[in-house]
């Protein structure tokens, strides 16, 4: 049976039922002494995410590349960028990983190269050379100025670049330096899968697809309409011709034993869109990212929960979570306090679906304050993008000075000093990760949300007999709940009544994860 088809008239089964753990390899962790994360220190963390209990690592991108976009420009797919260090450390990490149960998923960046890449440099260097339809050429419109009206992202600005040894633009919804690729090329497609095979012989368990959503295109590349000029197309761009390339992906995939599975970051706001995505002959998983942008409000975050998880079971699937990623202010500082950030640690780890828990996010971690003279990412994203800090002491295990100032209080949210403390929202992650692994229902169990009136979002989860119900109090004061006798606290957020029955209140911002009461 496949992964994401129903089991009979039971929910559908998760496209990965462990939760994957999202490293920004620059800013995990430096033991070369160069200031930038990299792959032995990966190796050196693994301990770690095993005594937290993920089940995956997704890397972000580790290929060599100019870094214009830190590494989302890829000069070539097939090689490991000497900053992080070699391919050897890399079997080595897989090989290390594997042995302690962990996948290994790369980051595939598949709708758009470097301007460094050996393949887009053929393309350029003439009209005439075999991969010039590779990329998306194009002469000018009639007014000199650029083909269409479609805007780039990170600056209101086109998204075409003018080449002038040819006269002709080149594509590009991102920088400059990140020229868009022609799936519609079959070359292109096959050099691609090619690239996925390479990684897969080296054991690489899965993949997230960068903005995936965005390899198809319609050839005449069409003015923007309407509400949509000047927006980022990744916002909306939505072509049919993209589900028949990742039907072509999937077979690639399906090649290997498995299952090989891949995540597709599809950032539409509209779940169903998203979901159109996942299916047996498509992607395994799918991003989407409402939990990230909502405000951090009860009746915003229970209208996402069902609409998201109603968009994916209807194509029957399991959607994806995530309050974190290298692209958005951390979830810590975006809820305001840590008390918010432990009650979103419960929600991540319990929903139906598959958790994508983004590194430092166990510690709590907030984006460092980075001043004027500090700002290295062309999309302003530097903030949540801090480097780790592993121990106490003032280089916070990294060997040289990191690329990007610390986040705020390091020594306290350093692993080291949580590690040592019972209470920490570390060891919150740890017993939640712990108690779903335990749980049939919260691994791949039903999903009902209640209806609670107030500040408070509720729902539970069961399979069979196992059941949970799981309660979250988005308000800033203590608020009765009424869910009836039975329930006993198997986790609470900030750690009070745990292993007691469920008194039918909950603190400010508190959440509590309850189990049926024993016999
Ligand atoms: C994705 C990545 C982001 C990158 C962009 C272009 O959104 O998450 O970091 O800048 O794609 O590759």
């Amino acid at each position: 049976m496949n992964s994401q088809t129903r089991a009979g008239s039971g929910p559908p089964v998760p496209g990965f039922p462990g939760v994957v753990y999202q490293i920004y390899p620059r800013s995990f962790r430096d033991t070369s002494g160069d200031g930038v994360g990299d792959l032995e220190g990966i190796r050196r963390g693994l301990d770690h995410l095993s005594w937290l209990g993920v089940d995956a690592v997704w890397l972000s991108p580790i290929f060599p590349s100019p870094m214009a976009d830190f590494g989302y420009d890829v000069a070539d797919y097939c090689d490991v960028d000497e900053v992080f260090g070699s391919l050897q450390d890399l079997d080595r990490l897989i090989a290390e990983a594997h042995e302690r149960g962990l996948e290994v998923w790369l980051d595939w960046v598949p709708n758009h190269t470097s301007d460094e890449h050996p393949w887009f440099v053929a393309s350029r260097s003439s009209p005439d050379d075999p991969k010039r339809d590779w990329y998306l050429w194009r002469d000018p419109a009639p007014d000199g100025g650029p083909p269409n009206n479609w805007i780039r992202h990170f600056a209101h600005e086109p998204a075409w670049t003018l080449d002038e040894d040819s006269g002709q633009y080149y594509l590009h919804q991102f920088l400059p330096q990140q020229p868009d690729v022609n799936w519609a090329e079959p070359g292109l497609r096959q050099a691609m899968h090619d690239v996925l095979r390479f990684w897969m012989d080296r054991g690489v368990d899965g993949f997230r697809a960068d903005v995936v959503h965005l390899i198809g295109k319609d050839p005449a590349l069409p003015d923007d309409e309407g509400d949509w000029v000047g927006i980022p197309r990744a916002a909306f761009h939505h072509e049919s011709v993209t589900h028949e390339h990742l039907r072509g992906i999937r077979a690639v995939l399906d090649e290997y034993p498995g299952p090989r599975r891949m995540v597709g970051e599809i950032n539409l706001l509209d779940p169903r869109e998203v979901a159109s995505y996942v299916a047996d002959d498509q992607l395994h998983l799918a991003f989407h990212f409402g939990l990230l942008y909502v405000p951090w409000e009860a009746e915003r975050v229970r209208a996402t929960i069902a609409e998201v998880d109603a968009a994916f079971a209807e194509v029957g699937a399991t959607p994806t979570w995530a309050l974190g990623n290298h692209d958005n202010p951390r979830v810590r500082t975006r809820t305001g306090d840590e008390a918010a950030a432990r009650a979103a640690a419960m929600l991540l780890l319990t929903l139906r679906g598959t958790p994508f828990l983004y590194a430092g996010d166990e510690l709590g971690l907030r984006d460092a304050e980075v001043g004027p003279g500090q700002v290295v990412d062309p999309g302003g994203r530097d903030g949540c993008r801090a480097p780790v800090p592993w121990t106490a002491d003032p280089g916070h295990g990294w060997a040289g000075r990191p690329w990007l100032p610390w986040p705020p209080e390091p020594e306290e949210s350093s692993l080291e000093r949580q590690r040592s403390a019972q209470d920490s929202i570390l060891h919150l992650h740890r017993r939640l990760l712990t108690a779903r692994r335990d749980s049939a229902a919260l691994v791949r169990g039903d999903q009902q949300l209640l209806d609670l009136p107030g500040e408070v979002v509720a729902y539970r989860r069961s399979d069979g007999a196992d059941e949970r119900l799981v309660v979250v109090n988005f308000a800033t004061d203590e608020v009765p709940v009424e869910v009836g006798p039975g329930w006993d606290v198997q986790i609470a957020s900030d750690g009070t009544g745990e292993g007691r029955g469920f008194t039918g209140r909950l603190g400010a911002r508190q959440a509590v994860l309850l189990e049926p009461s024993g016999p």
